[in-house]
C-alpha cells in the first residue's frame, strides 16, 4: 500500500533498548509538546497533564519507581531521551470545564453571553460521573486518545518509543505527587532512539488479519 500514513504506522514499533547518548532535539520536543496539547477529547475537556521527564534527576526518580515490579521496563527510565507521564484527572468537575470554556472565549470561539449555555454541556460528563464526582473511566479514555495520537506523531518524526503500562502506578504517583497534583498516572511513554541490541527492531510487524478486526456492512 502506497501511503505515508501506513509507512509511519508500519515503521513504528515498541523499542526495547535505547541508546542513552542520543537525545531528541529541542525542535522535535517542541513539536511533541504542541501535539500533546492539540489532542482531541470529549467536549474538549482536556482532563490531562503530561509530565515530561528530561533531566537526569527526574529520570532517576522514575527509575526508582521500578523497585518492586516491571523490571524489564526499568532501563528505559534512564536510557531513553525523555519520559512522558500521562496523567488524568479522576474527578473532572464543572469548574474544570468552565476553564475550558473561558479559554474558548479567549480564543475567539465563543462570546461571553454564550458562556452559561456552553458550560451546561458538562451534563455530558455528568453521564459518566458518580455521585462522589469520580469519573476516572471517562477521563482515562480521553488520556489514551492523546497517548495514541502521540505514537503516530513520534512515528512521523522518526522517534522511537515504548508505551509503558508496566509501571508501578502507586510508586509513580507517590514519587511525582507534587507534579501530578492529585492526577492519576496509568501509563507512561519512553521516547528516544533505539540501540543496536534492540531485538524488537528487527522483528516483522504482526497484527490480526483485516477480516478479523474490520467488518464492512
Ligand atoms: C497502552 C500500552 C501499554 C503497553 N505497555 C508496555 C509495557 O509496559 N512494556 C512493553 O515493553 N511494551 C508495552 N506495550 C507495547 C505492546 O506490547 C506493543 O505495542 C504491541 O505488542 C504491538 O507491537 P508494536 O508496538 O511493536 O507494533 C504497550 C502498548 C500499549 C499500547
Amino acid at each position: 500500500m502506497n501511503s505515508p500514513i501506513i509507512d509511519d504506522l508500519t515503521w513504528r514499533y515498541t523499542t526495547k533498548s535505547y541508546e542513552p547518548t542520543k537525545k531528541i532535539s529541542a525542535e522535535n520536543m517542541a513539536i511533541i509538546e504542541e501535539a500533546l496539547r492539540l489532542s482531541a477529547s470529549s467536549i474538549n475537556s482536556q482532563p490531562w497533564r503530561f509530565i515530561i521527564l528530561e533531566s537526569d534527576e527526574a529520570k532517576q526518580r522514575f527509575s526508582n519507581t521500578f523497585a518492586n515490579k516491571f523490571f524489564p521496563n526499568k532501563p528505559h527510565a534512564t536510557n531513553a531521551s525523555h519520559i512522558i507521564l500521562f496523567a488524568h484527572n479522576t474527578h473532572y468537575s464543572k469548574q474544570d470545564f468552565e476553564a475550558v470554556i473561558d479559554q474558548n472565549i479567549l480564543d475567539g470561539r465563543l462570546t461571553e453571553d454564550k458562556k452559561d449555555d456552553a458550560v451546561s454541556k458538562f451534563s455530558f460528563a455528568d453521564l459518566y460521573t458518580e455521585p462522589n464526582g469520580y469519573n476516572a473511566n471517562w477521563t482515562k479514555a480521553q488520556l489514551y486518545l492523546a497517548f495514541g495520537n502521540m505514537l503516530h506523531v513520534l512515528a512521523r518524526l522518526k522517534i522511537d518509543s515504548t508505551p509503558l503500562e508496566g509501571i508501578d502506578i502507586q510508586l509513580v504517583e507517590k514519587e511525582f505527587s507534587q507534579e501530578l497534583e492529585g492526577f492519576s498516572c496509568p501509563v507512561a511513554l519512553a521516547i528516544g532512539y533505539h540501540d543496536e541490541s534492540d531485538f524488537n527492531a528487527k522483528l516483522p510487524k504482526s497484527r490480526l488479519p483485516a477480516e478479523k478486526v474490520i467488518k464492512k456492512i
